[in-house]
């Protein structure tokens, strides 16, 4: 779209109590300033800015794209002192959106309604609120005309009443900004270059001022504090449940999942309370999540069924696998079709065959596991020397007992049996039955000793 887009982030979010700057406070597991990012590129502008201050070098590099010009307001002297920061970067022949960065969850579809309803004049973003504190209030005139925004430490007792809030979102129109900046004091109750002065002004100069309104309140309200981050988590995560309950997935409480990323589910897929999704996860069709599951990353195919406490991390499970309860895939674990992963199992870069299962309390690293295999209780690939990782390869239908330890580099061939207990240091032959334990020993009649009395 032939516009300039400008987000003010120079802000230094003091009510955060955070040394992290208020622009990278994450809502959904991502900067409150990359909401706006996306929404903002979602209109295509000629020219996107950002304007900064605080944390500076941090929020630079949080966001290394290069369709972001960025504009350093050192002293933090106001929304309008702000603007002009930018507006050597902006195209004065086109119309300028302005957005905060912490006003995160503005939706492209409100913003299109803004410049539709605008066209070349100014636009405004308000909304009525019961309770409209703190905000600027927009001042119309007997016949509804806008007439300026007056922001709450300068109004008047009748203009605080007004419950129609300037949301600071706002279209300038094209070839006056720089004027309009330059024509800006800070004679007010802030000492402050106020934005909102600019809507007075465009009045005085004949232009029109247009508003449009937000879908919902909850677009365009701003994060100052954690009670507020919190609050706009929830509204968030809700707009997700909501969008996937919508398409057919089961949610067993729609307040009660969290998700930190993308997902995308298939038909019949279910999920059960306080599982929380991040980066991009795929469940495919009638796969079925347990009660508190972390999920990042993951492809989980057709028919898997996930039970509680599961963790999975850059893993893939394959159709119909049963893994957990309390069972932990690491990045590079790669399921095959109809695996059991069960309680305890850690398995990191591995990749387990079809219908092979490792039941109960195992470390599977660096490992290739073929189809068919059953991994017994306590069974421990040593990968790792200290120094060096080393593969283990284990064929198709081979047995490995109990808690044996298979130190890599080892192979085990196919079909072989490790008898409990073993450590395997060398490889096993195919078919083979490997025992590498203590005989038994049995003295019959053995007396234990007893306990001297006391003196
Ligand atoms: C501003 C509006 C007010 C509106 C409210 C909506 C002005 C004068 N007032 O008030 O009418 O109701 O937002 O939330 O514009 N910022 C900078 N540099 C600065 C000051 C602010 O970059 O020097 C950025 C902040 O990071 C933030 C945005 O501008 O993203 C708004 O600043 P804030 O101080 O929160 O403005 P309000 O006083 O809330
Ligand atoms: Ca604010």
């Amino acid at each position: 779209m032939s516009l300039n887009i400008v987000i003010l982030a120079a802000g230094q979010g003091k009510r955060m109590y955070s040394a992290c700057p208020k622009a990278l406070h994450p809502l959904a597991g991502k900067p409150l300033l990359q909401h706006v990012l996306e929404t903002a590129r979602q209109l295509h502008p000629a020219r996107l800015a950002v304007v900064y201050g605080h944390g500076g070098d941090a929020v630079r590099q949080a966001f290394p794209e290069d369709d972001i010009l960025w504009a350093l307001q050192s002293e933090q002297l106001g929304t309008g002192h702000a603007l002009a920061q930018a507006l050597p970067l902006l195209d004065a022949a086109l119309p300028t959106l302005v957005l905060y960065g912490d006003v995160p969850l503005v939706e492209q579809a409100t913003l299109e309604r803004l410049l539709r309803q605008s066209g070349e004049d100014m636009g405004l973003l308000t909304v009525n609120l019961d309770q409209p504190q703190g905000y600027g209030r927009v001042v119309r005139d007997e016949q509804g005309g806008v007439r300026g925004i007056v922001e709450e430490k300068d109004a008047s007792a009748t203009e605080r009443e007004i419950t129609e809030i300037n949301t600071g979102i706002m279209l300038l129109p094209k070839n006056v900004l720089g004027e309009w900046l330059a024509g800006l004091n800070n004679e007010n109750a802030q000492g402050e270059y106020y934005l909102t002065d600019v809507v007075a002004r465009a009045v005085a100069d004949g232009v029109r001022v247009h508003t449009a309104h937000p879908a919902a309140a909850w677009e365009v309200e701003g994060v100052n504090n954690k009670l507020q981050l919190a609050a706009l988590e929830r509204v968030y995560q809700y707009q997700l449940a909501e969008a996937l309950l919508l398409l057919g997935v089961h949610l067993a409480d729609p307040a009660r999942i969290d998700i930190r990323g993308r997902l995308t589910c298939g038909r019949e897929v279910s999920i059960d309370v306080g599982c929380v999704f991040s980066g991009e996860v795929r469940l495919e069709e009638d796969v079925e999540v347990g009660p508190y599951c972390v999920i990042r990353n993951a492809r989980i195919a057709a028919g898997a069924r996930l039970a509680a406490f599961t963790h999975i991390d850059g893993a893939q499970v394959g159709a119909n696998s049963v893994v957990g309860p309390y069972a932990r895939l690491r990045p590079g674990a790669e399921l095959a079709a109809g695996a059991h992963v069960g309680n305890f199992v850690e398995i990191k870069n591995s990749r387990i065959g079809v219908d092979s299962k490792a039941n109960h309390l195992a470390y599977i690293g660096d490992a290739e596991v073929g189809a068919r295999v059953n991994i017994g209780a306590g069974v421990i690939t040593c990968n790792y020397d200290g120094a060096n990782k080393f593969k283990t390869v284990i064929e198709d239908d081979v047995f490995v007992g109990s808690d044996s330890q298979l130190i890599a580099p080892v192979r085990v061939g196919k079909g072989a049996t490790i008898g409990a207990g073993a450590t395997l240091t060398r490889d096993a032959p195919a078919d083979a039955l490997v025992v590498s334990r203590a005989r038994q020993n049995v003295i019959a009649g053995w007396k234990r000793p007893v306990k001297k009395p006391a003196e």
